[in-house]
Protein backbone atom coordinates (compact mmCIF):
# COMPACT_ATOMS: atom_id res chain seq x y z
CA UNK A 1 0.00 0.00 0.00
CA UNK A 2 2.82 2.33 1.13
CA UNK A 3 5.38 2.81 -1.74
CA UNK A 4 8.81 1.69 0.26
CA UNK A 5 11.08 3.25 -2.97
CA UNK A 6 9.52 6.40 -2.52
CA UNK A 7 8.48 6.64 1.31
CA UNK A 8 11.32 4.27 2.82
CA UNK A 9 13.21 2.90 4.14
CA UNK A 10 12.54 3.87 7.55
CA UNK A 11 9.20 5.39 8.89
CA UNK A 12 9.46 7.18 11.97
CA UNK A 13 6.23 7.45 13.63
CA UNK A 14 5.72 10.08 16.36
CA UNK A 15 3.06 8.76 18.97
CA UNK A 16 3.57 5.72 17.87
CA UNK A 17 2.72 3.16 20.27
CA UNK A 18 -1.07 2.90 20.04
CA UNK A 19 -4.55 3.93 18.38
CA UNK A 20 -3.27 5.76 14.86
CA UNK A 21 0.23 5.29 15.39
CA UNK A 22 0.55 1.28 16.65
CA UNK A 23 -2.40 1.11 12.99
CA UNK A 24 0.30 3.18 11.16
CA UNK A 25 3.20 1.11 12.44
CA UNK A 26 1.39 -2.28 11.62
CA UNK A 27 0.31 -0.99 8.19
CA UNK A 28 4.24 0.14 7.32
CA UNK A 29 5.71 -3.11 8.51
CA UNK A 30 3.74 -5.55 6.68
CA UNK A 31 4.50 -3.17 3.64
CA UNK A 32 8.60 -4.14 4.21
CA UNK A 33 9.45 -0.38 5.98
CA UNK A 34 11.70 -0.49 9.32
CA UNK A 35 10.10 1.60 11.96
CA UNK A 36 11.22 4.22 14.94
CA UNK A 37 8.26 4.60 17.37
CA UNK A 38 8.65 7.37 19.70
CA UNK A 39 5.97 7.61 22.83
CA UNK A 40 6.17 8.30 26.32
CA UNK A 41 5.13 5.10 27.73
CA UNK A 42 7.84 2.90 27.36
CA UNK A 43 5.64 -0.66 27.67
CA UNK A 44 3.35 0.04 24.97
CA UNK A 45 6.15 0.71 22.71
CA UNK A 46 8.33 -2.53 23.77
CA UNK A 47 4.95 -4.78 23.21
CA UNK A 48 4.39 -2.93 19.83
CA UNK A 49 8.09 -3.40 18.60
CA UNK A 50 8.02 -6.95 19.78
CA UNK A 51 5.04 -7.82 17.66
CA UNK A 52 6.33 -6.13 14.30
CA UNK A 53 9.57 -7.77 15.24
CA UNK A 54 7.86 -11.03 15.28
CA UNK A 55 6.83 -10.16 11.39
CA UNK A 56 10.13 -9.59 10.24
CA UNK A 57 10.57 -5.84 11.26
CA UNK A 58 13.29 -3.91 12.30
CA UNK A 59 12.15 -1.66 14.54
CA UNK A 60 13.88 0.69 16.90
CA UNK A 61 11.64 2.63 20.01
CA UNK A 62 12.56 6.03 21.93
CA UNK A 63 10.15 7.33 24.96
CA UNK A 64 10.70 10.63 25.09
CA UNK A 65 8.28 13.51 25.77
CA UNK A 66 6.79 15.73 22.95
CA UNK A 67 6.19 18.53 24.58
CA UNK A 68 9.91 19.20 26.57
CA UNK A 69 12.17 21.32 23.88
CA UNK A 70 14.79 18.97 23.76
CA UNK A 71 12.46 15.83 21.74
CA UNK A 72 13.80 17.03 18.28
CA UNK A 73 17.65 16.29 19.23
CA UNK A 74 16.67 12.86 21.38
CA UNK A 75 14.61 11.84 17.91
CA UNK A 76 17.60 12.48 16.38
CA UNK A 77 20.08 10.71 18.27
CA UNK A 78 18.08 7.15 17.38
CA UNK A 79 17.71 8.68 13.87
CA UNK A 80 20.82 10.40 12.50
CA UNK A 81 22.43 7.10 11.28
CA UNK A 82 19.35 5.84 9.16
CA UNK A 83 16.98 7.52 5.96
CA UNK A 84 13.80 8.37 7.47
CA UNK A 85 11.65 8.60 3.94
CA UNK A 86 8.42 8.61 5.77
CA UNK A 87 7.39 10.90 9.03
CA UNK A 88 4.08 10.50 10.45
CA UNK A 89 3.59 12.74 13.56
CA UNK A 90 0.30 11.31 14.61
CA UNK A 91 0.29 12.50 18.47
CA UNK A 92 -1.63 15.76 19.60
CA UNK A 93 -4.56 14.71 21.20
CA UNK A 94 -6.24 16.94 23.89
CA UNK A 95 -6.84 15.26 27.19
CA UNK A 96 -7.59 18.57 29.06
CA UNK A 97 -10.68 21.08 28.49
CA UNK A 98 -11.33 24.02 30.24
CA UNK A 99 -11.24 28.37 29.65
CA UNK A 100 -7.86 29.39 28.51
CA UNK A 101 -7.33 31.89 30.80
CA UNK A 102 -7.81 28.96 33.84
CA UNK A 103 -6.41 26.13 32.29
CA UNK A 104 -2.71 25.77 33.87
CA UNK A 105 -0.17 27.85 31.66
CA UNK A 106 1.89 24.06 31.21
CA UNK A 107 -0.94 22.52 29.98
CA UNK A 108 -1.71 24.97 26.66
CA UNK A 109 1.62 25.04 26.51
CA UNK A 110 2.24 21.44 26.26
CA UNK A 111 -0.80 21.19 23.63
CA UNK A 112 0.56 24.41 21.02
CA UNK A 113 4.48 22.85 21.83
CA UNK A 114 3.13 19.30 20.43
CA UNK A 115 0.74 20.44 17.64
CA UNK A 116 2.46 23.51 16.98
CA UNK A 117 6.26 23.89 17.39
CA UNK A 118 6.39 19.99 17.41
CA UNK A 119 5.07 19.57 13.89
CA UNK A 120 7.15 22.04 12.17
CA UNK A 121 10.23 21.12 14.23
CA UNK A 122 9.95 17.78 12.94
CA UNK A 123 8.49 18.51 9.52
CA UNK A 124 11.71 20.97 9.30
CA UNK A 125 14.55 18.72 10.10
CA UNK A 126 13.14 15.79 8.53
CA UNK A 127 11.65 17.31 5.54
CA UNK A 128 15.14 19.03 4.78
CA UNK A 129 16.61 15.50 4.40
CA UNK A 130 13.81 14.48 2.16
CA UNK A 131 14.02 16.96 -0.14
CA UNK A 132 17.89 16.72 -0.70
CA UNK A 133 17.30 12.81 -1.66
CA UNK A 134 14.67 14.23 -3.90
CA UNK A 135 11.94 11.63 -1.85
CA UNK A 136 9.56 11.09 0.76
CA UNK A 137 6.37 11.71 2.53
CA UNK A 138 5.27 13.57 5.50
CA UNK A 139 2.00 13.04 7.41
CA UNK A 140 0.53 15.49 10.10
CA UNK A 141 -2.28 14.46 12.38
CA UNK A 142 -4.79 16.87 11.49
CA UNK A 143 -8.46 17.17 12.86
CA UNK A 144 -11.84 18.45 12.15
CA UNK A 145 -11.58 20.78 14.94
CA UNK A 146 -9.19 22.37 12.42
CA UNK A 147 -12.15 24.38 10.88
CA UNK A 148 -13.69 25.97 13.74
CA UNK A 149 -12.86 27.35 17.00
CA UNK A 150 -14.46 26.03 19.94
CA UNK A 151 -14.77 27.39 23.95
CA UNK A 152 -12.94 25.10 26.49
CA UNK A 153 -10.40 24.12 23.47
CA UNK A 154 -9.08 27.25 21.97
CA UNK A 155 -5.18 26.01 22.00
CA UNK A 156 -6.11 22.38 20.71
CA UNK A 157 -8.60 24.10 18.07
CA UNK A 158 -5.68 26.79 17.15
CA UNK A 159 -2.85 24.29 16.71
CA UNK A 160 -5.08 22.09 14.74
CA UNK A 161 -5.90 24.88 12.15
CA UNK A 162 -2.02 26.01 12.32
CA UNK A 163 -1.75 21.95 11.43
CA UNK A 164 -3.52 22.38 8.29
CA UNK A 165 -2.85 25.34 6.94
CA UNK A 166 0.81 24.92 7.75
CA UNK A 167 0.63 21.26 5.40
CA UNK A 168 -1.17 22.92 2.32
CA UNK A 169 1.81 25.50 2.50
CA UNK A 170 4.49 22.83 3.07
CA UNK A 171 2.37 20.67 0.63
CA UNK A 172 3.13 23.02 -1.72
CA UNK A 173 6.72 23.92 -1.14
CA UNK A 174 7.76 20.33 -0.97
CA UNK A 175 6.02 18.70 -4.20
CA UNK A 176 8.30 19.71 -6.38
CA UNK A 177 10.71 18.60 -4.43
CA UNK A 178 9.50 15.55 -4.78
CA UNK A 179 8.11 14.98 -1.25
CA UNK A 180 4.36 14.26 -0.61
CA UNK A 181 2.92 16.38 2.43
CA UNK A 182 -0.63 15.12 3.98
CA UNK A 183 -2.34 16.84 6.87
CA UNK A 184 -4.80 13.43 8.06
CA UNK A 185 -7.81 15.27 9.00
CA UNK A 186 -9.45 13.15 11.97
CA UNK A 187 -12.52 12.56 12.96
CA UNK A 188 -13.61 11.07 16.17
CA UNK A 189 -11.83 8.06 16.30
CA UNK A 190 -11.39 5.09 18.56
CA UNK A 191 -8.44 5.68 20.20
CA UNK A 192 -7.18 4.42 23.88
CA UNK A 193 -6.41 8.19 24.31
CA UNK A 194 -10.04 8.82 24.08
CA UNK A 195 -11.46 5.85 25.73
CA UNK A 196 -9.12 6.88 28.82
CA UNK A 197 -11.71 9.89 28.54
CA UNK A 198 -14.65 7.64 29.10
CA UNK A 199 -15.69 9.07 25.38
CA UNK A 200 -18.26 6.41 23.69
CA UNK A 201 -15.60 4.84 21.50
CA UNK A 202 -18.45 2.46 20.34
CA UNK A 203 -19.31 5.09 18.13
CA UNK A 204 -16.10 6.31 16.52
CA UNK A 205 -13.88 5.27 13.61
CA UNK A 206 -11.56 2.52 14.35
CA UNK A 207 -7.92 3.36 13.96
CA UNK A 208 -7.19 1.13 11.10
CA UNK A 209 -9.31 2.96 8.94
CA UNK A 210 -7.78 5.65 9.46
CA UNK A 211 -3.73 4.69 9.30
CA UNK A 212 -4.73 3.25 5.88
CA UNK A 213 -6.79 6.05 4.50
CA UNK A 214 -3.68 8.29 5.14
CA UNK A 215 -1.34 5.84 3.54
CA UNK A 216 -3.49 5.42 0.76
CA UNK A 217 -4.21 9.38 0.07
CA UNK A 218 -0.14 9.96 1.19
CA UNK A 219 -0.28 11.64 -2.63
CA UNK A 220 -3.43 13.08 -2.01
CA UNK A 221 -2.61 16.34 0.24
CA UNK A 222 -2.57 18.57 1.09
CA UNK A 223 -5.19 17.78 3.32
CA UNK A 224 -7.26 14.40 3.18
CA UNK A 225 -10.37 14.31 5.59
CA UNK A 226 -11.00 10.55 6.84
CA UNK A 227 -14.12 9.12 5.47
CA UNK A 228 -16.35 8.74 8.55
CA UNK A 229 -19.74 9.35 7.88
CA UNK A 230 -20.59 12.95 8.41
CA UNK A 231 -16.89 14.17 8.43
CA UNK A 232 -17.15 15.80 5.05
CA UNK A 233 -20.55 17.29 5.86
CA UNK A 234 -19.34 18.94 9.05
CA UNK A 235 -15.96 20.19 7.55
CA UNK A 236 -18.18 21.94 4.92
CA UNK A 237 -20.84 23.06 7.41
CA UNK A 238 -17.98 24.69 9.93
CA UNK A 239 -15.30 25.82 7.52
CA UNK A 240 -17.99 28.64 5.87
CA UNK A 241 -16.64 32.61 5.45
CA UNK A 242 -19.32 34.62 6.39
CA UNK A 243 -21.12 34.93 9.70
CA UNK A 244 -18.37 32.99 11.82
CA UNK A 245 -20.10 34.35 15.01
CA UNK A 246 -23.13 32.42 14.33
CA UNK A 247 -21.26 29.32 12.92
CA UNK A 248 -18.83 28.89 16.21
CA UNK A 249 -21.95 29.22 18.40
CA UNK A 250 -24.06 26.90 16.46
CA UNK A 251 -21.30 24.38 16.18
CA UNK A 252 -18.98 24.35 18.54
CA UNK A 253 -17.36 20.83 19.77
CA UNK A 254 -19.54 19.39 22.67
CA UNK A 255 -18.75 18.95 25.83
CA UNK A 256 -17.49 15.45 26.27
CA UNK A 257 -20.74 14.50 27.73
CA UNK A 258 -22.67 14.92 24.47
CA UNK A 259 -20.55 13.60 22.24
CA UNK A 260 -22.42 10.31 21.72
CA UNK A 261 -25.46 12.98 20.86
CA UNK A 262 -22.83 14.88 18.46
CA UNK A 263 -21.41 11.57 16.92
CA UNK A 264 -25.30 10.30 15.91
CA UNK A 265 -26.23 13.82 14.93
CA UNK A 266 -23.05 13.76 12.56
CA UNK A 267 -24.10 10.19 11.02
CA UNK A 268 -27.49 11.99 10.65
CA UNK A 269 -25.91 14.48 8.66
CA UNK A 270 -24.11 12.23 6.36
CA UNK A 271 -27.77 10.30 5.74
CA UNK A 272 -29.66 13.59 4.58
CA UNK A 273 -27.19 14.50 2.20
CA UNK A 274 -26.45 11.20 0.25
CA UNK A 275 -30.27 11.58 0.07
N1 LIG B 1 -9.14 10.16 18.63
C1 LIG B 1 -9.90 11.09 18.09
O1 LIG B 1 -11.15 11.08 18.21
C2 LIG B 1 -9.26 12.19 17.28
C3 LIG B 1 -10.09 13.12 16.66
C4 LIG B 1 -9.51 14.13 15.90
C5 LIG B 1 -8.13 14.17 15.76
N2 LIG B 1 -7.37 13.25 16.38
C6 LIG B 1 -5.91 13.35 16.24
O2 LIG B 1 -5.35 12.06 16.03
C7 LIG B 1 -4.06 11.98 16.63
C8 LIG B 1 -4.00 10.76 17.54
O3 LIG B 1 -4.92 10.93 18.61
P1 LIG B 1 -5.13 9.84 19.76
O4 LIG B 1 -6.56 9.92 20.15
O5 LIG B 1 -4.57 8.52 19.37
O6 LIG B 1 -4.29 10.38 21.01
P2 LIG B 1 -2.78 10.92 21.16
O7 LIG B 1 -2.52 11.01 22.61
O8 LIG B 1 -2.60 12.15 20.37
O9 LIG B 1 -1.88 9.82 20.48
C9 LIG B 1 -1.52 8.67 21.11
C10 LIG B 1 -0.06 8.35 20.84
O10 LIG B 1 0.78 9.49 21.05
C11 LIG B 1 1.65 9.27 22.18
N3 LIG B 1 1.79 10.55 22.88
C12 LIG B 1 0.79 11.32 23.41
N4 LIG B 1 1.30 12.39 24.02
C13 LIG B 1 2.65 12.32 23.88
C14 LIG B 1 3.74 13.13 24.32
N5 LIG B 1 3.55 14.23 25.04
N6 LIG B 1 5.00 12.75 23.99
C15 LIG B 1 5.21 11.63 23.28
N7 LIG B 1 4.22 10.83 22.83
C16 LIG B 1 2.96 11.16 23.13
C17 LIG B 1 0.93 8.18 22.97
O11 LIG B 1 1.77 7.40 23.79
P3 LIG B 1 2.11 7.88 25.31
O12 LIG B 1 0.81 8.24 25.96
O13 LIG B 1 2.78 6.70 25.93
O14 LIG B 1 3.03 9.03 25.18
C18 LIG B 1 0.41 7.33 21.83
O15 LIG B 1 1.42 6.57 21.22
C19 LIG B 1 -3.85 13.32 17.36
O16 LIG B 1 -3.09 14.21 16.57
C20 LIG B 1 -5.26 13.86 17.53
O17 LIG B 1 -5.33 15.26 17.62
C21 LIG B 1 -7.89 12.27 17.14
Amino acid sequence: MADLQKYGPWALVIGGSEGVGAAFARLLAADGFKLVLVARKPEPLETLAAELRELGAEVRVLSADLSQPAVLSQVRAVTDDIEVGLLVYNAGANNTRGLFVELPEEVTQSVIAINVLGQANFARHYGALMAARGRGGIILGGSLSSYLGSPTLAAYTGSKAFSRIFSESLWAEMAPLGVDVLHLNIGFTATPAMARLGMPVELAEPPETVAREGLENIANGPVWIVSTPGNIERARLISTVDNRAQTVRTHAIAPRDKTAEAARAQQKLAGESSK
